[in-house]
């Protein structure tokens, strides 16, 4: 049986930072499941799917062949053999995933890589539904928040050092939105599961909520 912990929680929370110092710590491998979402985004983005029309992207999806592998450590997500990490990591993006998220088609392909995934592999998983849905026999469940100032503020913090032009309000605005549609979907919402331990990182640093994690792991 492999050891896998399932990160849960809202945009901006913390979730990849923290699990990917937490996979370094225990020697296992951190998957983060938005990056499958937003390559598939960036590929309606590219044939220009209209984010409204649920039929279209449908009819699409079974075009996009999304894929995740590790170089030196980290994670790779390609799309149709071509390595897209560079290319996801925008708000358009972000949006964009949110938005195709919702589709039960969409979910499933990607949902079924990610339980086979784990089934062989220690890890630590993070996403919306991985406690809820992807592994609901999870060894340790986290869901991880913080208030949306808080978040919106370290997203803004992000893009500010990557040199990408932002305005903190319109940020907080989009999470806010984000975090309602991905709470409010009909398939697989965002919620903490019922035995996920809730980690609220308002007040913490990142080296506390590593600490925390490791030591409910113990
Ligand atoms: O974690 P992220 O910001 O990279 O995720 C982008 C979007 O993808 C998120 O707003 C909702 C969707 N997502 C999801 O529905 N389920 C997951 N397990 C991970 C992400």
């Amino acid at each position: 049986m492999s050891y896998n912990i399932a990160v849960d929680g809202p945009a901006g929370a913390g979730k990849s930072t923290i699990a990917k110092q937490v996979a370094k710590k225990k020697g296992i491998i951190y998957v983060d499941t938005g990056a499958m979402y937003r390559a598939m985004a960036l590929f309606m983005i590219r044939e220009k799917v209209d984010p409204t029309n649920q039929e279209a992207i449908i009819a699409k999806c079974d075009e996009a062949d999304v894929t995740l592998g590790q170089e030196d450590g980290q994670q790779v997500v390609f799309l149709n053999g071509e390595n897209v990490n560079g290319l996801i990591r925008t708000e358009a993006v972000g949006n964009m995933a949110s938005t195709i998220s919702v589709i039960g088609k969409v979910r499933e392909n990607l949902v079924a890589k990610q339980q086979k995934l784990a089934e062989t592999t220690d890890l630590i998983m993070d996403g919306r539904d991985i406690g809820t849905c992807v592994l609901p026999n999870a060894n340790l469940k986290i869901y991880l928040t913080a208030s949306s100032e808080v978040r919106a503020k370290r997203r803004y913090d992000e893009l500010v050092a990557k040199g990408q032009e932002c305005d903190l309000a319109q940020i907080k605005a989009d999470i806010e939105e984000r975090d309602y549609r991905d709470m409010h979907r009909e398939i697989s919402p965002l919620k903490q599961a019922d035995d996920a331990i809730l980690v609220d990182t308002s007040y913490m640093t990142i080296d506390e909520v590593v600490a925390k994690i490791l030591e409910l792991a113990e």
